[in-house]
């Protein structure tokens, strides 16, 4: 038997209706924020990835599924979306819409090897938003509101938004010195990465897994202290609107993100639930990236975003006990005694489904009381049973499944009465 890669799972028809809820919601919600759809390959130039999210991090470092095509290009499946959305408003000229700032969402798989746990696979489906072109922090107020907003419509509440800024440029070149310092009298006893992060990217020793329970992680100096005034502003600019918008949040200094990109806002949702046990309990992250376009050799706009996963989603609302308002019914079970009636049932039914009813019938010769059994299963609002006198007099009785009353209408009204209308 071969079995399924490890890290992926398989969406099956239970799963896969609550996917289908979520994602249109989603989309209903976008409409609502006027953010429009994306949709990128799934695979990229190698370099993209290796630029764009940064040469130091553990995604590029350890986590992408890279191969050579056949034309011996180095490509990698999408790790992430903004990378590539990026590159896209890029190639495609987007600052020259009219409509700016261009705010873009996007839908879809993404691939990461890293070790198997609960939330975290190796191929996960992220939703995301990309808002590209405006430096303002009423849009990072805005995006920050969707993310509460997106999660808050599926009923969760034990939701915690954890801020912080990380600065310009300017004010992390001071920061990564500050970090060095901190680091350097101790490095030996850290992990190899760590090793050499001291010196390419000293602040992804923050987000060292290996590392994070030695002494002085908690020690290390905070981005917040080194903030200039610029970044100060900004900070505070944006904290005043989320108290506007009564959003709560948390200030949390040692929030750096796994990703190069980040400048001044990054941010993450946490379930703030204890009965979330062994799980990862961050259920989406983001941030401003103002350095990215240019260093994807684009115009100088900036952006701001975040992704979540639908599959951590999914385990948030289990968490919560919450189920999802979805219909899985059928509007009509036709069961059938004899051949003549099956006969019939198989044109009836393709009529009605032309006409936009949800209807099926038996296909094993199931004995009448087995075909009463599979319209419960498939939760058939109505059921008819044609037998020789029903075909004779073109009529037939309906039942209503929910209130048990039945009543006798002509074959060609079904339609009529399914929908109300008789
Ligand atoms: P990220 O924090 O790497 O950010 O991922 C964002 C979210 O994707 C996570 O919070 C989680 O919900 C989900 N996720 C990541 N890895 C896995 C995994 N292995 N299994 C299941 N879910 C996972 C980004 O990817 C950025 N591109 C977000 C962003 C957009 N920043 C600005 N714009």
């Amino acid at each position: 038997m071969i079995n399924i890669p490890r890290g992926t799972q398989d969406i099956l028809p239970e799963t896969s209706s609550q996917w289908r809820y979520i994602e249109s919601r989603l989309h209903e919600l976008m409409a609502q924020y006027n953010y429009q759809e994306i949709r990128t390959p799934i695979f990229e130039s190698t370099e993209l990835f290796a630029r764009g999210v940064g040469d130091s991090t553990d995604v590029v470092q350890k986590e992408m599924y890279t191969f050579k095509d056949k034309g011996d290009r180095s490509i990698t499946l999408r790790p992430e979306g903004t990378a590539a959305v990026v590159r896209s408003y890029i190639e495609n000229k987007m600052q020259g819409l009219a409509n700016q700032p261009v705010k873009l969402y996007y839908n879809g798989p993404m691939f990461r090897y890293e070790r198997k746990q609960k939330g975290r696979y190796r191929q996960f489906n992220q939703f995301g938003v990309e808002a590209i072109g405006a430096e303002n922090p009423s849009i990072d107020a805005e995006v920050l509101a969707m993310v509460m907003h997106i999660y808050q419509s599926f009923g969760l509440k034990n939701l915690k938004l954890v801020i912080n800024s990380i600065g310009d440029a300017a004010s992390r070149i001071e920061y990564q010195e500050a970090l060095k310092a901190h680091f350097k009298p101790v490095i030996h006893n850290y992990c190899s990465d760590c090793q050499k992060r001291i010196d390419t990217n000293p602040m992804r020793i923050l987000d060292c897994k290996v590392d994070r329970d030695k002494p002085e992680m908690k020690t290390a100096p905070a981005i917040t202290e080194y903030l200039n005034e610029t970044s100060k502003a900004y900070f505070e600019a944006v904290k005043a609107h989320l108290d506007r918008l009564n959003i709560p949040y948390v200030v949390d200094p040692n929030l750096v993100r796994g990703l190069d990109y980040y400048t001044h806002t990054a941010f993450e949702v946490m379930m703030d639930s204890s009965d979330y046990d062994g799980a990862i309990t961050t259920l989406c992250g983001g941030g401003r990236y103002n350095g990215l376009l240019e260093l994807l050799d684009g115009p100088q706009q900036t952006g701001i975003g975040f992704a979540l996963s639908i599959e951590r989603l999914l385990l948030a609302l289990e968490a919560e006990g919450i189920e999802l308002p979805m219909h899985n019914h059928i509007d009509l079970f036709i069961a059938t005694m004899g051949q003549s009636a099956d006969n019939y049932a198989v044109v009836l039914l393709n009529e009605l489904r032309h006409a936009g009813i949800k209807a099926d019938k038996d296909y094993l010769g199931r004995k009448l009381k087995g075909q009463m059994k599979q319209a419960d299963r498939l939760a058939a609002r109505y059921t008819i049973v044609i037998g020789d006198q029903e075909l004779e007099q073109q009529q037939v009785a309906i039942k209503n499944m929910t209130t048990g009353e039945s009543e006798t209408i002509k074959f060609d009204d079904i339609t009529k009465y399914i929908n109300g209308g008789l």
